[in-house]
């Protein structure tokens, strides 16, 4: 049986418990560049074309989040994605990083994380010292050192004071949130922002969690602009190349950072 079928084995008989995360996922980030596949560049393409028909007839800035139900089904790889792609129009784009438990943008961008939005939630710093350029055509803002209270710090005002100056300059924000089935730090964003894109990651999301984290997400009123199947085998016509595009990113073993989420980050 191949870890991918054990996967699958293990969610059939253990519905209520996600698989464990698949071995065959690696910590480089999958980011998006010259050299990726057409029909990978062509799906987040796709994906940008529907969040603005989700978002719809918005003028000014357009913010969403991103999340899903449980860690480690591609939120932060979809958000930089989605920021590299909404960066290759002459939108002016920003991505920050909302998960202050687990962040990890400035890990995949390769910036430093000594400053962030943590900081400027809790006043200690200003704006202008936490953007930062980034060479992928968006700027962004990490999340800074993990507080001691993350939803309270995106629930109060200094936090609609900070995405409403912003969205005076940027055309997208893309918010990376963590997981709504572990933790309430997305839900305190939802009424801040346009809508919330879930991400879904095949042979790994499990249907409870998913219910869950839907559930919760539309009892805090948010708009779901719509769902992202990540890391997918894809079928027919496109197999091969998302096959290839699977093959490439996933040959290193040993990765195991992501099987529990029992504990969020530094938090239970
Ligand atoms: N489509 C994909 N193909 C291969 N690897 C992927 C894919 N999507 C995500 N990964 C890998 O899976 C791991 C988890 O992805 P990512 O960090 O994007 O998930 P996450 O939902 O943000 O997790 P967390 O809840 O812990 O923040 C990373 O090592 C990432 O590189
Ligand atoms: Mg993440």
């Amino acid at each position: 049986m191949s870890r991918k079928d054990n996967n699958i084995y293990e969610q059939i008989n253990n519905p209520n418990e996600p698989a464990k995360a698949p071995k065959r996922h690696r910590r480089k980030p999958v980011l998006l560049n010259e050299m990726s596949p057409f029909a990978v560049k062509e799906a987040y393409k796709a994906v940008r074309a529907n969040i603005n028909f989700a978002i719809g007839a918005k003028k000014g800035c357009k913010i969403f989040l991103i999340t899903s139900s449980v860690p480690a089904e591609g939120k932060t790889t979809t958000a930089v994605n989605l920021a590299i792609t909404f960066g290759q129009t002459d939108a002016k784009v920003l991505l920050i990083d909302a998960d202050m438990r687990k962040s990890s943008i400035h890990r995949y961008l390769g910036i430093k994380n000594t400053l962030g939005l943590s900081d400027v939630l809790s006043g200690y710093t200003q704006l202008n010292e936490i953007i930062k350029k980034t060479p992928h055509g968006f700027d962004c803002m990490t999340a800074g050192p993990t507080p001691p209270n993350p939803a309270e710090l995106l629930l109060a005002q200094p936090c609609d004071d900070l995405l409403s100056t912003l969205s005076e300059y940027y055309d997208y924000i893309i918010i990376d949130t963590p997981p709504v089935a572990v933790v309430s730090d997305c839900l305190a964003l939802v009424e801040k922002v346009d809508g919330a894109v879930v991400t879904v990651r095949e042979y790994y999301s499990v249907h409870d969690q998913l219910k869950k984290a839907i559930s919760a997400l539309k009892f805090a009123d948010a708009k779901i602009l719509g769902f992202i199947l990540n890391d997918s085998k894809g079928n027919g016509r496109t197999y091969k190349y998302r096959y290839r595009y699977s093959y490439r990113y996933n040959y290193r073993k040993g990765y195991s950072g992501y099987d529990y989420y029992d504990n969020y980050g530094d938090y239970e």
